[in-house]
C-alpha cells in the first residue's frame, strides 16, 4: 500500500511538531509555490505559534532540527516569519517512485473505501435528437463512471430515458392525425400489431415539434394528448405498441451518438420502468400521510423551515391523473434502492436543480431509500456560442449532438493535415486519427472548464495541437509511444531508477501527485482537476525531454533509468485520459 507523498511527509513533519509538544496537526505539507525554493513547503509553525504563543520562527527552526534527524531531506530551509522549505533525498524520492511503479493504480486506491454507485447520465428523450444540452451530461457523466471503476468502486451506470410524460401522448395523437388508419388507435382492434415502426426517427423529429407547437394553439389537442398520456400509462395495448416503436427506434439512435463518445451505460431504462412500481408507491405514501392533496393533486411538502428561497411541493399526480417527471424520478429511487447503493448521482444540467432538491427531500421524508445512501445532483453549466449565450445554429435552432461531433471531426481533418499526418499516414489510420483528435479536443474542452461555470464552444481552439488541449496531451501521448518502439527496435531496455537531473526529480514529483488528483477529482466529481494534472504532466514531461537525453544518452545506466521514467509518464497519461475517455492513437 503506497500512500501519497504528501501524507507521508504530513506525517513526518507532525511528528516532528509532535517532539516539541505542539499538535502534529501543524505537520501539513503542501506543494510549494516556488520550486527554487524547495520541493514542498510547510506553513504550519505560524499558526502553531499562534496557538502556542511562541516565536514562530523558532518553532520552524526546532520542527527543522527534528527533520534533519530523519535523514530523509536533502534541503530543509527557513523563509520569512517560518515558512519552512523541504526537498527530498534522492534516495527517499527513488523509493517513493520504485513503489508507484510497482503499483497499477499509481498508490490511488491505497485510500479509498470501494463503493457501489449508480450514476445516472445522459438522459436522451423519445424522439427528440440528442442536442448540445446532453453533450456535457453524457462526457461528465462517463468521465465520473470511468474512475469510479478506476477507483474499484462498483458502478451501475442507467441513461435513464426520457420516455413517459406528456410528449409520449402529443406524438401519438400527432401520428393519429397524419395515419388515422394505423390499427394502435382503434379500441376494438385484438393484434396482432405490425412488428416495425410506422414512422422513422427523422420523422419522429419532425412530428414532436409539430406536436408541441399545435398543442399550444389547440387546447382540445392538447386535451386528447393528455388523455392519451394517461391511457399510454393505464396500458392502452395499442397506446402501449406505438409507444415501444417509438421508443427502441429512438434508443437505437441515440446509440449512434453515445458510442460515438465513448460513454457505456450498463442500463437502459428509463422513466417508463417505474409505471408498475408507482401505484404502490402513491397507495404507501397516502397510507402513512406522507403525501396530500392539493388542488386535486397528490403531492409531498418538501419545505422546511430553514429554507431560505421557496421551495414548492414535489407534485406526484395531477388532478388528471397522470404523474410527473418528480414521480418517476422518486420511484426510480425506490427501484434503485433494491441494489442497495452507497450513492446515487445524476449529472444533469445545473438548471434542473430545483427538481432534484425537491426529489431527494421527498426520497428522505418518505424513506424511498437507505439514510446512509448518498444522493447528488451533479450540476454542469451550459454550452454556449462567441456570443456568450447557449449555443444555437445560426438560424436560432437547437444544435444537435451528432452535428457538433461531426464538426469537430471535420476541423480535426484540418489540422491533422496541416500537422503533415496525410503524407505519412494512409486514408483509413489518417481517419482514425482525426476521429480520435476531433472527440478528444471536444472532450477535453468541455472536462477541462469547472462543471459548474459555462463555456464558449471554439472548434478552432479545441483543436489546437499546442497547450491545454485534447490533441496535445494525446499527441504528447503518441510521441513517448513511439520512442518506446524506437527503444525496443533499438533493444534498449530499462532499468532501475537514478537521479541525475532536477527535470528528472520535477517530474517524479509530478507522478507522485497523481493519487492527490485523482481522489480531489472524485471528491468533487471534478474531472478539470484530472485535466490540470495531465496537463501538468506533458508539461513537465516536456520540461524533462528538453533537459535530458533519453535514447541518445551515452551512460547505459542513466539511458535505462529515463526510459524506465517515461515509461512510467505515458502510463499515467493514458491512464488520465482514458478516466477523460480520450483514446490514444499508436502513432500519429
Ligand atoms: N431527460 C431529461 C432531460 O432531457 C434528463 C434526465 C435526467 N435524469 C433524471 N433522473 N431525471 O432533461
Amino acid at each position: 500500500m503506497t500512500t501519497s507523498l504528501l501524507e507521508q511527509l504530513g506525517a513526518l513533519a507532525g511528528q516532528a511538531f509532535g517532539a516539541i509538544g505542539l499538535d502534529p496537526s501543524f505537520g501539513r505539507i503542501v506543494p510549494s509555490q516556488r520550486r527554487e525554493l524547495g520541493q514542498f513547503q510547510c506553513n504550519g509553525a505560524l499558526a502553531a505559534a499562534k496557538q502556542a504563543k511562541r516565536n514562530p520562527r523558532e518553532i520552524a527552526e526546532a520542527v527543522v532540527a527534528e527533520l534533519e534527524k530523519t535523514g530523509l531531506f536533502r534541503e530543509l530551509s527557513l523563509a520569512g516569519p517560518g515558512f519552512i522549505n523541504l526537498s527530498l533525498a534522492d534516495d527517499f524520492l527513488v523509493g517513493h517512485f520504485n513503489d508507484l511503479a510497482d503499483d497499477p493504480a499509481f498508490g490511488c486506491r491505497a485510500a479509498h473505501h470501494p463503493q457501489k454507485v449508480i450514476l445516472d447520465y445522459g438522459g436522451p428523450n423519445v424522439a427528440k435528437a440528442m442536442h448540445v444540452g446532453h453533450l456535457r451530461a453524457t462526457i461528465i457523466g462517463e468521465s465520473l463512471r470511468r474512475l469510479h471503476v478506476f477507483l474499484g468502486d462498483t458502478t451501475i451506470s442507467d441513461v435513464h430515458f426520457g420516455d413517459w410524460g406528456l410528449p409520449m401522448g402529443l406524438l401519438i395523437k400527432e401520428i393519429e392525425r397524419e395515419k388515422p388508419e394505423l390499427p394502435y388507435f382503434d379500441v376494438d382492434f385484438t393484434g396482432p400489431y405490425p412488428e416495425t415502426s410506422p414512422v422513422t426517427v427523422e420523422e419522429l423529429q419532425v412530428l414532436y415539434p409539430a406536436a408541441s407547437a399545435r398543442s399550444k394553439e389547440d387546447p382540445a389537442f392538447l386535451e386528447a394528448a393528455r388523455q392519451a398520456t394517461f391511457e399510454l400509462q393505464k396500458g392502452r395495448p395499442g397506446y402501449l405498441t406505438l409507444w415501444q416503436h417509438m421508443r427502441d427506434i429512438s434508443i437505437a439512435e441515440t446509440k449512434v451518438d453515445f458510442n460515438a463518445l465513448g460513454a457505456h451505460f450498463t442500463d437502459w431504462k428509463g422513466e417508463a420502468d417505474t409505471n408498475d412500481h408507482i401505484p404502490a408507491m402513491l397507495a404507501r405514501l397516502e397510507k402513512d400521510g406522507l403525501s396530500e392533496e392539493s388542488d386535486g393533486a397528490v403531492v409531498v411538502q418538501v419545505a422546511e423551515e430553514s429554507d431560505k428561497k421557496e421551495m414548492p411541493p414535489l407534485i406526484l399526480q395531477k388532478s388528471d391523473g397522470a404523474v410527473m417527471y418528480g414521480t418517476t424520478d422518486l420511484a426510480t429511487i425506490e427501484l434503485r434502492a433494491a441494489e442497495k447503493p452507497d450513492s446515487i448521482l445524476y449529472v444533469v444540467d445545473a438548471r434542473q436543480s430545483l427538481h432534484f432538491e425537491q426529489v431527494f427531500r421527498a426520497a428522505r421524508k418518505c424513506h424511498s431509500v437507505d439514510p446512509a445512501c448518498h444522493l447528488e445532483h451533479i450540476g454542469f453549466g451550459t454550452v454556449n456560442g462567441a456570443d456568450g449565450k447557449p449555443l444555437k445554429t445560426r438560424d436560432g435552432g437547437v444544435v444537435r449532438l451528432r452535428s457538433l461531433i461531426d464538426d469537430a471531426i471535420a476541423e480535426a481533418r484540418k489540422v491533422v493535415a496541416e500537422a503533415g499526418m496525410a503524407d505519412r499516414l494512409e486514408a483509413g489510420e489518417l481517419n482514425d486519427i482525426a476521429t480520435k483528435v476531433g472527440v478528444a479536443a471536444i472532450k477535453f474542452a468541455d472536462l477541462s472548464n469547472q462543471r459548474m461555470s459555462n463555456y464558449i464552444f471554439d472548434l478552432e481552439r479545441f483543436t489546437k495541437f499546442e497547450g491545454r488541449t485534447g490533441p496535445y496531451q494525446m499527441y504528447a501521448a503518441v510521441r513517448i509511444k513511439s520512442m518506446l518502439r524506437k527503444a525496443a527496435d533499438q533493444g534498449i531496455s530499462e532499468g532501475p531508477l537514478h537521479l541525475n537531473a532536477e527535470a528528472e526529480r520535477n517530474l517524479i514529483l509530478a507522478l507522485a501527485a497523481l493519487s492527490e488528483a485523482v481522489a480531489a477529482a472524485n471528491a468533487k466529481h471534478a474531472p478539470n482537476i484530472l485535466c490540470d494534472h495531465v496537463y501538468s504532466l506533458t508539461q513537465e514531461f516536456n520540461a524533462f525531454y528538453h533537459d535530458c537525453q533519453v535514447l541518445g544518452e551515452a551512460d547505459e545506466v542513466i539511458r535505462a533509468s529515463r526510459l524506465r521514467l517515461c515509461r512510467i509518464t505515458l502510463c499515467q497519461i493514458e491512464l488520465l485520459l482514458n478516466i477523460l475517455g480520450i483514446d490514444v492513437p499508436e502513432r500519429m
